[in-house]
Protein backbone atom coordinates (compact mmCIF):
# COMPACT_ATOMS: atom_id res chain seq x y z
CA UNK A 1 0.00 0.00 0.00
CA UNK A 2 2.71 2.49 0.58
CA UNK A 3 4.61 1.79 -2.32
CA UNK A 4 1.22 3.29 -4.35
CA UNK A 5 0.72 6.15 -2.43
CA UNK A 6 4.88 6.97 -2.77
CA UNK A 7 4.16 6.25 -6.61
CA UNK A 8 0.68 7.34 -7.22
CA UNK A 9 0.47 10.51 -5.02
CA UNK A 10 4.28 11.60 -5.63
CA UNK A 11 5.26 11.03 -1.44
CA UNK A 12 8.76 10.19 -0.24
CA UNK A 13 8.71 8.05 3.38
CA UNK A 14 10.73 8.96 5.91
CA UNK A 15 10.61 6.37 8.70
CA UNK A 16 11.97 7.64 12.34
CA UNK A 17 11.14 4.52 14.22
CA UNK A 18 8.81 1.55 14.08
CA UNK A 19 5.74 3.80 15.65
CA UNK A 20 6.63 6.70 13.90
CA UNK A 21 7.16 7.93 9.74
CA UNK A 22 6.16 10.71 7.33
CA UNK A 23 4.79 11.14 4.06
CA UNK A 24 6.64 14.06 2.77
CA UNK A 25 5.49 15.23 -1.21
CA UNK A 26 8.41 14.39 -3.24
CA UNK A 27 9.38 17.89 -5.87
CA UNK A 28 7.67 16.39 -8.86
CA UNK A 29 4.16 17.00 -7.21
CA UNK A 30 2.41 19.79 -9.04
CA UNK A 31 1.74 22.24 -6.13
CA UNK A 32 2.29 26.41 -6.97
CA UNK A 33 5.63 27.26 -5.09
CA UNK A 34 5.40 29.80 -2.19
CA UNK A 35 7.54 32.29 -4.77
CA UNK A 36 4.77 32.02 -7.36
CA UNK A 37 1.71 32.36 -4.73
CA UNK A 38 3.29 35.57 -3.21
CA UNK A 39 4.09 36.73 -6.61
CA UNK A 40 0.58 36.74 -7.75
CA UNK A 41 -1.53 37.40 -4.58
CA UNK A 42 1.21 40.57 -3.67
CA UNK A 43 0.72 41.91 -7.64
CA UNK A 44 -3.76 41.90 -7.26
CA UNK A 45 -5.36 45.25 -6.73
CA UNK A 46 -6.37 44.41 -3.23
CA UNK A 47 -3.29 42.58 -1.90
CA UNK A 48 -3.29 38.96 -0.17
CA UNK A 49 -1.30 36.36 1.71
CA UNK A 50 -2.50 33.48 2.06
CA UNK A 51 -2.95 32.52 5.55
CA UNK A 52 -1.34 28.97 5.11
CA UNK A 53 1.63 30.95 4.73
CA UNK A 54 2.12 32.18 8.46
CA UNK A 55 2.93 28.42 9.71
CA UNK A 56 6.67 28.54 9.42
CA UNK A 57 8.81 27.69 12.81
CA UNK A 58 8.55 30.88 14.42
CA UNK A 59 4.62 31.52 13.01
CA UNK A 60 3.84 27.97 14.72
CA UNK A 61 5.67 28.72 17.50
CA UNK A 62 3.67 32.08 17.95
CA UNK A 63 0.31 30.28 17.41
CA UNK A 64 0.91 28.48 20.49
CA UNK A 65 1.31 31.45 22.56
CA UNK A 66 -1.61 32.80 21.06
CA UNK A 67 -3.59 29.65 22.37
CA UNK A 68 -2.23 30.67 25.91
CA UNK A 69 -3.38 33.96 25.57
CA UNK A 70 -6.49 35.04 27.99
CA UNK A 71 -8.38 36.77 25.44
CA UNK A 72 -8.02 33.69 23.10
CA UNK A 73 -11.12 32.04 24.12
CA UNK A 74 -10.96 29.41 21.71
CA UNK A 75 -8.63 27.40 22.72
CA UNK A 76 -9.75 26.73 26.17
CA UNK A 77 -13.75 26.98 25.23
CA UNK A 78 -12.56 24.16 22.75
CA UNK A 79 -10.50 22.33 25.28
CA UNK A 80 -13.69 21.99 27.91
CA UNK A 81 -15.51 20.87 24.87
CA UNK A 82 -13.18 17.92 24.37
CA UNK A 83 -13.06 17.48 27.80
CA UNK A 84 -16.75 16.77 28.08
CA UNK A 85 -16.74 14.53 25.13
CA UNK A 86 -14.91 11.72 26.75
CA UNK A 87 -17.89 10.58 28.18
CA UNK A 88 -20.31 11.89 25.23
CA UNK A 89 -17.78 10.35 21.47
CA UNK A 90 -17.67 6.56 22.71
CA UNK A 91 -21.33 6.44 21.89
CA UNK A 92 -20.69 6.96 18.36
CA UNK A 93 -17.44 5.00 18.18
CA UNK A 94 -19.05 1.34 17.76
CA UNK A 95 -15.70 0.06 16.20
CA UNK A 96 -11.89 0.49 15.95
CA UNK A 97 -10.98 4.01 14.75
CA UNK A 98 -7.55 6.07 13.46
CA UNK A 99 -7.17 9.26 14.35
CA UNK A 100 -6.79 11.79 11.70
CA UNK A 101 -6.46 15.06 11.89
CA UNK A 102 -6.34 17.97 9.57
CA UNK A 103 -4.08 20.77 10.56
CA UNK A 104 -3.04 18.96 13.79
CA UNK A 105 -0.43 21.89 14.15
CA UNK A 106 1.72 20.51 17.65
CA UNK A 107 -1.32 18.43 18.52
CA UNK A 108 -1.73 19.20 22.10
CA UNK A 109 -5.40 18.89 21.58
CA UNK A 110 -5.24 15.79 20.01
CA UNK A 111 -4.35 13.85 23.30
CA UNK A 112 -7.67 14.27 24.86
CA UNK A 113 -8.93 12.58 21.94
CA UNK A 114 -6.14 10.14 21.54
CA UNK A 115 -7.07 9.47 25.61
CA UNK A 116 -10.99 7.89 24.49
CA UNK A 117 -9.58 5.90 21.83
CA UNK A 118 -6.77 4.65 23.94
CA UNK A 119 -9.52 3.46 26.72
CA UNK A 120 -11.46 1.68 23.87
CA UNK A 121 -8.58 0.63 21.99
CA UNK A 122 -5.39 -1.95 21.82
CA UNK A 123 -3.77 0.03 18.89
CA UNK A 124 -4.55 3.74 18.09
CA UNK A 125 -3.44 4.97 15.08
CA UNK A 126 -3.31 8.99 14.20
CA UNK A 127 -2.49 10.59 11.02
CA UNK A 128 -1.76 14.03 11.15
CA UNK A 129 -1.94 16.32 8.43
CA UNK A 130 -0.39 19.45 8.01
CA UNK A 131 1.55 21.92 6.30
CA UNK A 132 4.07 22.44 8.97
CA UNK A 133 7.34 20.56 10.18
CA UNK A 134 5.96 21.33 13.47
CA UNK A 135 3.78 18.54 12.97
CA UNK A 136 6.91 16.34 13.67
CA UNK A 137 7.60 17.54 16.90
CA UNK A 138 3.96 17.14 18.29
CA UNK A 139 4.24 13.58 16.76
CA UNK A 140 7.32 13.05 19.39
CA UNK A 141 5.72 14.03 22.44
CA UNK A 142 2.68 12.20 22.06
CA UNK A 143 4.60 8.50 21.45
CA UNK A 144 6.29 9.07 25.03
CA UNK A 145 2.82 9.35 26.13
CA UNK A 146 1.25 6.43 24.74
CA UNK A 147 2.70 2.85 24.29
CA UNK A 148 0.26 1.55 21.86
CA UNK A 149 0.36 4.14 19.23
CA UNK A 150 1.72 4.12 15.97
CA UNK A 151 2.03 7.31 13.92
CA UNK A 152 1.67 8.37 10.25
CA UNK A 153 2.33 12.14 9.96
CA UNK A 154 1.33 13.42 6.32
CA UNK A 155 3.13 17.10 5.84
CA UNK A 156 0.77 18.28 3.02
CA UNK A 157 -1.95 20.57 2.22
CA UNK A 158 -5.84 19.42 3.62
CA UNK A 159 -6.35 18.78 0.39
CA UNK A 160 -3.18 16.64 -0.70
CA UNK A 161 -3.91 14.75 2.76
CA UNK A 162 -6.97 13.98 2.01
CA UNK A 163 -6.07 12.53 -0.91
CA UNK A 164 -3.34 10.53 0.72
CA UNK A 165 -6.43 8.73 3.35
CA UNK A 166 -8.99 8.40 0.74
CA UNK A 167 -6.43 5.76 -1.22
CA UNK A 168 -5.25 4.24 2.10
CA UNK A 169 -6.68 1.51 3.57
CA UNK A 170 -10.26 0.23 4.81
CA UNK A 171 -9.87 1.63 8.54
CA UNK A 172 -12.77 3.51 9.93
CA UNK A 173 -11.11 6.96 10.43
CA UNK A 174 -12.45 9.87 12.84
CA UNK A 175 -11.03 12.94 11.00
CA UNK A 176 -10.75 15.96 13.32
CA UNK A 177 -9.97 19.44 12.20
CA UNK A 178 -10.14 21.37 15.02
CA UNK A 179 -9.26 25.01 16.48
CA UNK A 180 -11.79 26.94 14.12
CA UNK A 181 -9.65 26.72 11.46
CA UNK A 182 -12.58 25.87 9.15
CA UNK A 183 -13.31 29.68 9.53
CA UNK A 184 -10.35 30.66 7.77
CA UNK A 185 -12.43 29.53 4.15
CA UNK A 186 -14.34 32.09 2.40
CA UNK A 187 -17.75 30.42 2.12
CA UNK A 188 -17.30 28.78 -1.03
CA UNK A 189 -14.06 27.30 -0.10
CA UNK A 190 -15.90 26.27 3.06
CA UNK A 191 -18.26 24.22 0.91
CA UNK A 192 -15.42 22.78 -1.54
CA UNK A 193 -13.38 21.58 1.67
CA UNK A 194 -16.72 19.98 3.30
CA UNK A 195 -17.45 18.06 -0.27
CA UNK A 196 -13.52 17.28 -0.11
CA UNK A 197 -13.88 15.77 3.57
CA UNK A 198 -17.25 13.97 2.46
CA UNK A 199 -16.22 12.15 -0.77
CA UNK A 200 -13.12 10.87 1.23
CA UNK A 201 -14.83 9.36 3.82
CA UNK A 202 -16.44 5.31 4.12
CA UNK A 203 -19.09 4.47 5.40
CA UNK A 204 -18.17 4.38 9.33
CA UNK A 205 -16.18 7.61 9.29
CA UNK A 206 -16.57 10.01 11.12
CA UNK A 207 -16.27 14.04 10.78
CA UNK A 208 -15.73 16.25 14.04
CA UNK A 209 -15.16 19.43 13.40
CA UNK A 210 -14.58 22.77 16.32
CA UNK A 211 -16.16 25.74 14.73
CA UNK A 212 -16.67 29.50 16.30
CA UNK A 213 -19.83 30.67 16.63
CA UNK A 214 -20.93 34.42 16.24
CA UNK A 215 -20.97 36.34 19.14
CA UNK A 216 -20.18 39.94 21.06
CA UNK A 217 -17.79 42.03 18.51
CA UNK A 218 -15.78 42.99 22.09
CA UNK A 219 -14.86 39.69 22.77
CA UNK A 220 -13.98 38.88 19.12
CA UNK A 221 -11.90 42.03 18.73
CA UNK A 222 -10.16 41.45 21.66
CA UNK A 223 -8.89 37.54 20.88
CA UNK A 224 -7.75 39.06 17.50
CA UNK A 225 -6.12 42.33 19.17
CA UNK A 226 -4.53 40.72 22.66
CA UNK A 227 -2.57 43.21 25.13
CA UNK A 228 0.66 41.37 24.59
CA UNK A 229 1.06 42.01 20.88
CA UNK A 230 1.03 37.78 19.85
CA UNK A 231 -1.01 38.09 17.36
CA UNK A 232 0.00 41.52 16.01
CA UNK A 233 3.98 39.45 15.68
CA UNK A 234 2.22 36.58 14.31
CA UNK A 235 0.65 38.72 11.73
CA UNK A 236 3.73 40.48 10.98
CA UNK A 237 5.77 37.48 10.86
CA UNK A 238 4.38 36.71 7.33
CA UNK A 239 6.67 39.14 6.06
CA UNK A 240 9.45 38.09 7.82
CA UNK A 241 9.52 34.48 6.04
CA UNK A 242 9.00 36.43 3.05
CA UNK A 243 12.24 37.95 3.74
CA UNK A 244 13.84 35.04 4.86
CA UNK A 245 12.33 32.52 2.18
CA UNK A 246 12.06 34.78 -0.17
CA UNK A 247 15.26 37.27 -0.01
CA UNK A 248 12.80 40.36 0.24
CA UNK A 249 13.50 43.47 2.24
CA UNK A 250 10.10 44.26 3.81
CA UNK A 251 11.00 46.87 6.71
CA UNK A 252 8.83 44.96 9.26
CA UNK A 253 8.45 48.09 11.63
CA UNK A 254 6.92 50.09 8.78
CA UNK A 255 3.70 47.99 9.16
CA UNK A 256 0.59 47.70 11.43
CA UNK A 257 -1.28 44.47 12.84
CA UNK A 258 -5.01 45.10 12.30
CA UNK A 259 -7.96 42.99 12.94
CA UNK A 260 -11.67 43.88 13.15
CA UNK A 261 -14.96 42.21 13.04
CA UNK A 262 -17.29 42.66 10.04
CA UNK A 263 -21.03 42.82 11.24
CA UNK A 264 -22.36 42.14 7.90
CA UNK A 265 -19.85 39.35 7.11
CA UNK A 266 -19.68 37.78 10.76
CA UNK A 267 -15.74 37.61 10.45
CA UNK A 268 -12.76 39.15 11.82
CA UNK A 269 -10.85 40.12 9.43
CA UNK A 270 -6.97 40.53 9.73
CA UNK A 271 -4.68 42.49 7.61
CA UNK A 272 -0.82 44.48 7.47
CA UNK A 273 -1.07 48.15 7.00
CA UNK A 274 1.60 50.26 5.49
CA UNK A 275 2.49 52.86 7.53
CA UNK A 276 3.70 55.08 4.89
CA UNK A 277 4.37 55.01 0.93
CA UNK A 278 7.36 52.36 0.50
CA UNK A 279 8.38 50.00 -2.46
CA UNK A 280 9.84 45.85 -1.46
CA UNK A 281 11.85 44.00 -3.64
CA UNK A 282 11.24 40.15 -3.84
CA UNK A 283 14.35 38.84 -5.52
CA UNK A 284 13.29 35.10 -5.72
CA UNK A 285 9.85 35.83 -6.66
CA UNK A 286 11.27 38.41 -9.65
CA UNK A 287 9.07 41.41 -8.05
CA UNK A 288 9.28 44.94 -7.04
CA UNK A 289 6.09 46.25 -5.21
CA UNK A 290 4.86 49.76 -4.38
CA UNK A 291 2.97 50.44 -1.36
CA UNK A 292 0.43 53.73 -0.82
CA UNK A 293 0.39 54.75 2.72
CA UNK A 294 -2.08 52.62 4.55
CA UNK A 295 -2.30 50.21 2.04
CA UNK A 296 -3.73 46.93 3.37
CA UNK A 297 -2.12 43.27 2.90
CA UNK A 298 -5.26 41.22 3.70
CA UNK A 299 -3.98 38.04 5.52
CA UNK A 300 -6.64 35.80 7.15
CA UNK A 301 -10.85 35.94 7.50
CA UNK A 302 -12.10 34.36 10.45
CA UNK A 303 -15.64 33.29 9.92
CA UNK A 304 -18.16 33.14 13.09
CA UNK A 305 -21.29 30.94 12.26
CA UNK A 306 -24.45 29.99 13.94
CA UNK A 307 -25.47 26.91 14.98
CA UNK A 308 -28.35 27.03 12.08
CA UNK A 309 -25.38 27.72 9.47
CA UNK A 310 -23.83 25.04 10.08
CA UNK A 311 -26.66 22.81 9.96
CA UNK A 312 -27.25 24.39 6.74
CA UNK A 313 -24.01 23.68 5.22
CA UNK A 314 -23.44 20.10 6.67
CA UNK A 315 -27.02 19.65 4.85
CA UNK A 316 -25.79 21.08 1.70
CA UNK A 317 -22.60 18.45 1.61
CA UNK A 318 -23.85 15.16 2.12
CA UNK A 319 -23.12 14.73 5.86
CA UNK A 320 -25.94 14.11 8.63
CA UNK A 321 -25.35 15.52 11.87
CA UNK A 322 -24.81 12.99 14.61
CA UNK A 323 -24.49 15.65 17.76
CA UNK A 324 -23.79 19.51 18.05
CA UNK A 325 -22.16 20.09 21.12
CA UNK A 326 -21.48 23.79 22.75
CA UNK A 327 -20.36 25.59 25.79
CA UNK A 328 -22.30 26.78 28.37
CA UNK A 329 -21.57 30.34 27.41
CA UNK A 330 -22.57 29.08 23.72
CA UNK A 331 -19.20 30.79 22.30
CA UNK A 332 -18.00 27.57 20.39
CA UNK A 333 -19.20 24.83 18.95
CA UNK A 334 -18.30 20.55 18.12
CA UNK A 335 -20.25 19.20 15.43
CA UNK A 336 -19.69 15.33 14.75
CA UNK A 337 -21.32 14.29 11.23
CA UNK A 338 -21.31 11.36 9.38
CA UNK A 339 -21.44 11.04 5.35
CA UNK A 340 -24.89 10.18 3.67
CA UNK A 341 -24.89 7.23 1.75
C1 LIG B 1 -4.93 27.65 13.63
S1 LIG B 1 -3.71 26.37 13.65
C2 LIG B 1 -4.60 25.10 14.52
C3 LIG B 1 -3.69 24.08 15.13
C4 LIG B 1 -4.40 23.02 15.97
N1 LIG B 1 -5.33 22.23 15.17
C5 LIG B 1 -5.17 23.67 17.09
O1 LIG B 1 -6.39 23.52 17.13
O2 LIG B 1 -4.57 24.31 17.95
C6 LIG B 1 -3.82 25.82 11.99
C7 LIG B 1 -2.89 24.66 11.63
O3 LIG B 1 -3.23 24.23 10.32
C8 LIG B 1 -2.09 24.20 9.48
N2 LIG B 1 -2.54 24.63 8.14
C9 LIG B 1 -2.96 25.87 7.78
N3 LIG B 1 -3.35 25.88 6.49
C10 LIG B 1 -3.17 24.60 6.05
C11 LIG B 1 -3.42 23.96 4.80
N4 LIG B 1 -3.93 24.63 3.76
N5 LIG B 1 -3.14 22.64 4.71
C12 LIG B 1 -2.62 21.94 5.77
N6 LIG B 1 -2.37 22.50 6.97
C13 LIG B 1 -2.66 23.81 7.10
C14 LIG B 1 -1.08 25.15 10.09
O4 LIG B 1 0.25 24.79 9.80
C15 LIG B 1 -1.41 25.06 11.59
O5 LIG B 1 -0.63 24.08 12.23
Amino acid sequence: MHSTILQELGYNLHEVNPRLHYFKPNTSKTEKTFAEEISYSLTQNSKFIHPKFFYDQTGSRLFEQICHLPEYYLTRTEISILQFLKNELPQFLDKSYRLVELGSGSSTKTKLLLDILHDLQERVEYFPIDISDILKEGSQSLLESYENLHITGIIDTYEGGLKFIKSFDDTPNLIAFLGSSFGNFEYDDSIRFLHDVNSTMKQSDLFLAGIDLVKDKKILEDAYNDSLGVTAQFNLNVLQRINNELDANFDIDKFYHKAEFNEKENRIEMYLRSKEVQSVNIPKANLSIDFVKDELIHTEHSHKYTVSQIENMMDATNFEIKKIWQDPCQNYSMVLASKIF
